[in-house]
């Protein structure tokens, strides 16, 4: 079976956050299990260096009046054909994937154009997709294009990663993109008097898909919908939740380049140590005694981490030390400063992003607090968990499916710092009081086999069914 993948992110080239991880995991693990999958993104500067004898295989002599594009072909070096879409004027740019002029619409309108053009005419090998899988708004056009065409096209898919953001444009940006004013409408388009590029893929796609089983049902009710909830219960035999899975040959602690000491459940002994020296890289106390919590994360509304700054002073109070490592809001980034500042020795931060750090982050830590409004999936208390450090996250989404409370972590429910701070105390009260039992859960945590085969093998059933 031919499958094309199309999303905004690759890991290790452009990525931001989790969706990264899995366009460069899935489709390497669906290949594993004897499916032809393939990827399509956008030939941004970082993956023109990464793929400079990449091959013209198929081309347009105009996308959407932004000039010539062209299809690139080239394999990534886990062996995934790669396509990338070389549009100069719109991705030639410096500033990351979602480098903002004012036209993002149009960015991503002709690369969903581009990818249903691609998808119906294949490229000079004569390869074409039976199946195309859309990820999130970026490429949710795609299938309405298709639809709008006509004729014979791909099975489509269309899988939310985050239904927070759904790409929102003022209605004159239709004809811009070529299509019908009749999408100007409640069964189309229309979201509020605007154009709403995600509500697209969602109404036209054969099948749609999102990260985790418990992201799908919560998604159906108004409090997760995002106001797409009408249509999500409306398309509901549709819709399936797969998990993501942990790319165990980058988050592996017993070979990771990453980590000062590799441990595994067979000799936990280089655990103690990386948690030594993360503490040093981080100027904490050098202490065995305490539990180390740390965070990981994109510091925006959807992490709850204004409840973790609320609860800093608890968690020093009940005796753990907390290490941030993460970028975004700047009330954030400056809140955890001052938190450090009022605990030197006990709060850590480190604002940036930082893939090393992130795996020390992980080795080092007794536990990752991810506090989330709402989680899709969530793929870093998958990587705390190979890493032996417990993760304490809030019951949704992802994280509800992903962690058992007092097996391999601790949940909490209401959105509030007092919860997460009884949370954070039951935790250290278990390391101070019950280290043997707290060593049972790191081990449990460490055997859990969150690996991508078993959802390559869901999604393989999904598209057998289309
Ligand atoms: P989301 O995609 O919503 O950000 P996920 O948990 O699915 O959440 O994925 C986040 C990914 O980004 C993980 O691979 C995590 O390690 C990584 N990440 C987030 N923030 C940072 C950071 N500051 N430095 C390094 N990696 C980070
Ligand atoms: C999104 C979600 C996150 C999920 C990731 C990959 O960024 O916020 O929960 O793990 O996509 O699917």
């Amino acid at each position: 079976m031919r499958i094309l993948h199309t999303a905004a992110e690759i890991f290790p080239w452009v990525k931001v956050g989790g969706l990264g991880d899995v366009l460069a995991a899935l489709p390497e693990a669906l290949r594993a299990i004897e499916l032809d999958a393939r990827v399509l993104l956008p030939a941004y500067p970082a993956l023109k260096r990464a793929f400079p004898q990449a091959k013209a295989v198929a081309g347009l002599e105009d996308l959407l009046g932004t000039g010539p594009a062209t299809f690139l072909r080239d394999l990534t070096p886990s062996g995934v054909p790669i396509y990338l879409l070389d549009a100069p004027s719109l991705f030639d740019r410096p500033g990351g994937p979602y480098d903002d002029r004012g036209d993002s619409h149009l960015r991503f309108g002709a690369f969903s154009l581009a990818a249903a053009w691609f998808a119906r005419h294949g490229d000079e090998d004569g390869w074409e997709p039976e199946i195309l899988n859309c990820h999130d708004w970026q490429t949710a056009l795609t299938p309405v294009y298709l639809k709008v065409w006509g004729g014979s096209r791909p099975r489509t898919v269309m899988t939310i990663h985050n239904l927070a953001y759904q790409g929102l444009y003022g209605p004159e940006v239709l004809p811009s993109l070529h299509l019908p004013p009749e999408l100007m409408a409640m069964d189309g388009l229309e979201f509020y008097g605007r154009v709403n590029f995600l509500k697209g893929g969602l109404q036209v796609a054969d099948a749609l898909t999102t990260v985790s089983p418990t992201y799908a049902k919560e998604i159906q009710e108004p409090a997760f919908g995002e106001g797409l909830d009408g249509l999500l219960r409306h398309r509901s035999q549709a819709l399936t939740g797969i998990l993501n899975g942990v790319d165990h040959r980058v988050w592996n602690p017993a070979t990771s380049p990453h980590l000062p000491h590799p441990f595994s459940l067979a000799d936990l002994s280089g655990k103690a140590r990386c948690k030594r020296e993360l503490q040093r890289e981080m100027g904490l106390e050098e202490r065995r005694d305490l539990p180390l919590f740390v965070v990981v994360s994109r510091l925006v509304a959807q992490k709850g981490l204004d409840l973790m700054l609320a609860a800093v002073d608890r968690l020093v109070h009940e005796g753990g030390q907390l290490a941030v490592l993460g970028a975004g809001e700047a009330g954030l980034e400056s809140g955890f400063g001052e938190a450090a500042g009022r605990h030197p020795g006990r709060v850590a931060v480190k604002v940036g992003y930082d893939e090393g750090l992130a795996h020390r982050f992980m080795g080092g830590g007794d536990a990752l607090v991810v506090p989330s409004r709402f989680e899709p999936c969530g793929l870093t208390q998958l990587y705390a968990l190979a890493y032996g450090a417990l993760p304490v996250v809030r019951r949704t989404g992802g994280l509800a499916d992903t962690v058992v409370e007092g097996e391999t972590g601790f949940f909490f429910e209401a959105v509030d710092a007092h919860a997460l701070g009884d949370a954070l105390a039951r935790a250290c009260h278990l390391f101070f009081h019950d280290p043997l039992a707290w060593k049972r859960m790191g081990l449990q945590a460490m055997a859990q086999d969150f690996g991508w085969i078993p959802s390559a093998q869901r999604y393989r059933d999904l598209y057998r069914s289309l």
